[in-house]
């Protein structure tokens, strides 16, 4: 009998991707099926998130759920961020965890199973060409990573303290592994990198040096590939030929993801962002302009210390200019090892509530009014999922999310679908062609 992994996965996409790698390490190299049923798993393992505090405090009370859950002998790592900045504490205070992987040691995950009490959490240690086996878990679209690790140095970002410096993944690997998934059936590619549109700066032997646009370019290129998304990309990266190419490539997906963080220039220096208000909205109106039917997404922090209240209403000017198509929105959370942990104009919690409520409710005023105008509108889904009741879900060109009465066939397939309810989070259609 095969041996049984039961993984729960946190964060952002690159840990799920992370997740796929030790799945495929871990059933070539140990004979591991994955199951959904903690109680009968030999190996189970927690892909952590450190981005934020709550989750990393609730790591330790899911940790002893999964204690009490085990079967006799089932051994417990814990993988990921949270990983890679606790490290060897997490066996202190959590005794009977085996191992503790960093997220930029996924590739020692079957070294570390054999070794009791293993802590592998080296931040410089360099994947960037490493041969992972083979896991997907959606046959109809593929995560690619371009690169591993950040450069930059946000003053509220754990991330470059966990996954270490940026390097970007040689092109020649990242076509490679597009072509086998479209071999595969995969009409999509989803590519992902901290900072994906800082493609090509640094690369850890000799490569063709080229940049996330020329990527781009010789992705699209191949053959039986329709769609390319990725995140996340970075306003200070958004250059006119980066937007002229999203805009003109038929292949790539019209929905940017643009990471705002704050809308006054006076927070965004302090959180050291490398750009002001006025070039995050000169990038949208340009980007616009070139693609009228882009959908922009974005990620807001409220009440960075010293946030007074005009700096945050500079948030809702840049929200009611841009009207964001959907937004993830956080309270600010001190993180160890940041710059701004040491910052001490901290703004009340009770304001902080505030600021974020405000903001989250003019966001759902400006989806609601947009969402009004999707009735009738016609668009092109590639459906990759099958939900209750009958239905079929997938995705638009510019990343709606939307539903149709349908079965399996219509998976891994495109259809035209006319738009016939609107709901907050999903869109109900039919197919028309
Ligand atoms: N506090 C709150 N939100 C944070 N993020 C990153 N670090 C913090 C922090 N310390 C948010 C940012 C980022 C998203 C992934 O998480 O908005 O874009
Ligand atoms: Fe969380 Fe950031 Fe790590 Fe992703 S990279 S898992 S968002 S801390």
């Amino acid at each position: 009998m095969s041996k049984k992994l039961f993984l729960e996965t946190l964060g952002c996409a690159m840990n799920s991707r992370d997740s796929e790698h030790i799945i495929a390490e871990l059933h070539e190299k140990e004979g591991y099926e994955t199951t959904d049923d903690i109680t009968t798993a030999d190996l189970i393992l927690i892909n952590t998130c450190s981005v934020r505090e709550k989750p990393v405090a609730k790591l330790f009370s899911e940790l002893g759920v999964f204690n009490k859950k085990r079967k006799e002998g089932a051994k417990i790592g814990v993988c990921g961020c949270t990983a890679s900045h606790l490290g060897e504490e997490i066996i202190k205070r959590a005794p009977y965890v085996s191992f503790v992987l960093g997220a930029r040691n996924v590739s020692k995950i079957t070294e570390v199973l054999h070794k009791d009490k293993a802590v592998e959490i080296d931040i410089n240690y360099d994947e960037s060409e490493f041969a992972f086996n083979d896991f997907r878990t959606s046959p109809y679209k593929a995560y690619i990573n371009v690169s591993i690790g950040c450069d930059k140095a946000c003053t509220y970002c754990i991330v470059p303290k966990t996954r270490g410096e940026e390097i970007s993944i040689p092109i020649e690997l990242i076509l490679r592994e597009a072509q086998k998934a479209v071999e595969r059936g995969a009409k999509e590619v989803f590519l992902l990198g901290q900072n994906v549109n800082n493609y090509g700066r640094r690369f850890s032997g000799e490569h063709e040096k080229v940049n996330f646009t020329e990527l781009l370019r010789r992705l699209s290129a191949i053959d039986g590939l329709e769609r390319i998304r990725f995140t996340s990309p970075h306003p200070f990266h958004m250059d006119d030929e980066f937007l002229s190419e999203f805009a003109s490539n038929p292949k790539i997906c019209k929905s940017m993801h643009m990471p705002l963080q704050s809308g006054s220039s006076k927070v965004l220096k302090d959180m050291k962002r490398g750009y002001t208000k006025e070039w995050f909205l000169n990038r949208v109106e340009k980007l616009k302009a070139l693609c009228p039917e882009v959908s922009v997404s974005t990620d807001i922090i409220v009440a960075f210390p010293g946030e007074s209240d005009e700096e945050f209403e500079d948030t809702l000017d840049v929200m009611r200019r841009v009207k964001f198509d959907q937004i993830f929105s956080f309270k600010y959370s001190p993180r160890p090892e940041t710059e701004a942990e040491h910052f001490t104009n901290v703004v009340d919690e009770d304001v902080a509530s505030m600021r974020l409520t405000t903001l989250q409710n003019l966001a759902t005023d400006i989806l609601d009014e947009k969402n009004k105008m999707q009735l009738g509108k016609v668009y092109r889904v590639y459906f990759e999922e099958l939900n209750q009741d009958y239905f079929v879900s997938g995705r638009s060109d510019n990343n709606l999310l939307i539903k149709v009465k349908g079965s399996d066939e219509l998976l891994g397939e495109f259809r035209n679908v006319k738009i016939t309810a609107i709901g907050r989070t999903i869109l109900s259609g039919e197919v028309v062609g």
